[in-house]
């Protein structure tokens, strides 16, 4: 190493950070990522001693390959793992980003924080697209023009590694086979408060007398100083970068009117949903009902929780996240991984005996899962105390266009051990609710479409080689919406 480099890195060393960025961003950046897989493969490329490694693992619950070139930094963040009892999540790896000793498809995230510079914009993209898994999503931030006319001492010192502006990336980003799923502009603070500041410092304790470190010296003075004086005129972006094979997919399971579902990976919804669509469906219960950021919420059958998740990242609420046969510490990985730790509290329950206070819900949304046990015409009642008097309760059921009397229409006799019999008209629901007075009902309708939209999404999850059964596609052909749809059903407590 020349004698630049290593007062260059004696400057740096044990610095808060090694770049320019801060944890408040690692943690807007992985929200903007969307949820990930529960315990996510995630590749850290340019980790330098880990601030952002450290922080997917001990937050998100990511199992992190750190990839740097220099030593001193992964042995740094090798200590810092142990101290934080993080070891078996942090893997150390010393490569060259520009030649990863990975294989195809192995990482559900790909993270690099101020280091793509090292091999440029285009060609990290290029070359790193190959180790994502099917969803993966790459999280990158790259320093940025942000005026057209930079001042000319702007212009001299970035003309080391050039700059391009947001829209260039943007482009950059498409042409190597992303869709740009998010673009975020990092704070003025992401370069002082744990980069130049405590750099600043250093600077003025180093020893003038070695010619090296004064050259070092130097060369981050002119940077700081030019940051003071022309800092408006770039930036440092953050893209979240998704494969385009994947939008593909999303599309294909998009439901028209449900933007904020359509939002979500595809592969992640596929993976965890245990029926059709559960966001669609929580989506349109959500529009009619009244949901309000910080307000408590039972998720009761939530499944693998990606509703409960939805909710808290979409309505800003806090989330009991109840089910049965779904192990709530399973459920917990899968939040944490969804950047949603502080909102969704996964618990297990059966629907019978909910370990609630009576009264301390503002609403409780149910999706998929009431037909299960609320038929009993003694539920709703039994329910209902959990709410406080005036909050919302929200269903949304496999439903059927009519009720049918004595054996089942003709042709779905051959489908005849399926549980479409235990399931209603919403006009039936209507009847089933409001005959208890316990309730208002404000609505009790079938979903637009419904039946077309869970066809298509049985046959995308098929396709996709997900968890669909080929006899539920070809009993929702054959019954081409005569009969089952999804129903919506919304009340609100009056006693
Ligand atoms: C079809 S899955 C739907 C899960 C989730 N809402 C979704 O759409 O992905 C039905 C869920 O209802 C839950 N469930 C069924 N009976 C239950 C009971 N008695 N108490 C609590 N949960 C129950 C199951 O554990 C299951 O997760």
């Amino acid at each position: 190493m020349s004698d630049f480099l290593t007062a260059f890195f004696a400057l740096h060393h044990g610095l808060p950070r090694q770049g320019v960025g801060s944890d408040a961003t690692t943690r807007r950046l992985l929200e903007l990522a969307g949820p990930l897989p529960a315990r996510p493969r995630a590749l850290d490329l340019g980790c330098g001693p880990g601030r952002s490694a450290l922080l997917l693992a001990a937050e998100a619950g990511a199992r992190v390959t750190a990839v740097d070139l220099h030593q001193p930094f992964l042995t740094e963040l090798a200590a810092a793992a142990n101290r934080r009892g993080l070891t078996d999540s942090i893997h150390p790896v010393r490569a060259s980003m520009a030649d990863l000793p990975f294989r195809d498809g192995s990482f559900d995230v790909i993270w690099c924080e101020g280091a793509v510079y090292h091999i440029g914009f285009d060609t990290a993209l290029r070359t790193w697209k190959r180790l994502l898994a099917p969803g993966g999503v790459l999280v990158v931030t790259e320093c940025e023009w942000a005026t057209d006319n930079p001042s000319g001492e702007a212009r001299a010192f970035w003309a080391q590694v050039p700059l391009r502006d947001t829209a260039h990336n943007r482009a950059a980003a498409r042409e190597a086979g992303y869709t740009v799923e998010a673009v975020f502009p990092l704070p003025d603070s992401d370069w002082f408060d744990e980069y130049y500041t405590p750099l600043s410092a250093r600077l003025d304790q180093a020893d003038p007398r070695d010619p090296a470190m004064a050259e070092a010296v130097a060369a981050s003075r002119r940077e700081i100083e030019l940051r003071r004086r022309h800092g408006s005129e770039y930036q440092y972006t953050g893209y979240v970068l998704r494969r385009e094979e994947d939008d593909r997919l999303r599309q294909r399971l998009a439901v028209p009117g449900s933007d904020l579902a359509a939002s979500y990976p595809p592969h992640w919804l596929i993976d965890n949903a245990m029926g059709p669509n559960p966001l669609w469906l929580t989506e349109t219960l959500a529009a009619a009902m009244t949901l309000t950021p910080g307000m408590r919420v039972l998720d009761l059958g939530c499944g693998k929780a990606i509703t409960s998740i939805f909710l808290a990242r979409e309505y800003g609420v806090q989330v009991w996240a109840a089910d049965l046969w779904i192990d709530p510490t399973p459920n917990w990985e899968r939040v944490r991984a969804a950047s949603a730790a502080d909102r969704v509290v996964p618990v297990k329950a059966e629907a019978h005996a909910l370990p609630f206070a009576e009264g301390y819900f503002d609403a409780i949304v149910c999706v998929d899962a009431y037909e299960y046990f609320g038929t009993d015409e003694r539920y709703l009642a039994y329910l209902s105390r959990f709410v406080r008097p005036g909050g919302q309760i929200g269903v949304s059921v496999p439903a059927t266009v009519t009720e049918w009397d004595g054996d089942v229409p003709a042709h779905l006799r051959d489908y005849r051990d399926r549980e479409f019999h235990t399931w209603h008209t919403p006009q039936w629901w209507r009847r089933h609710w409001a005959k208890t007075g316990q309730v208002e009902v404000e609505r009790a309708d079938l979903l637009p479409e419904a039946a077309t939209h869970w066809r298509r999404w049985e046959e995308a999850v098929l396709a996709a080689g997900g968890d669909a059964s080929e006899d539920v596609v070809r009993l929702l052909r054959a019954d081409a919406g005569r009969t089952f749809s999804f129903a919506r059903l919304i009340a609100r407590r009056t006693g």
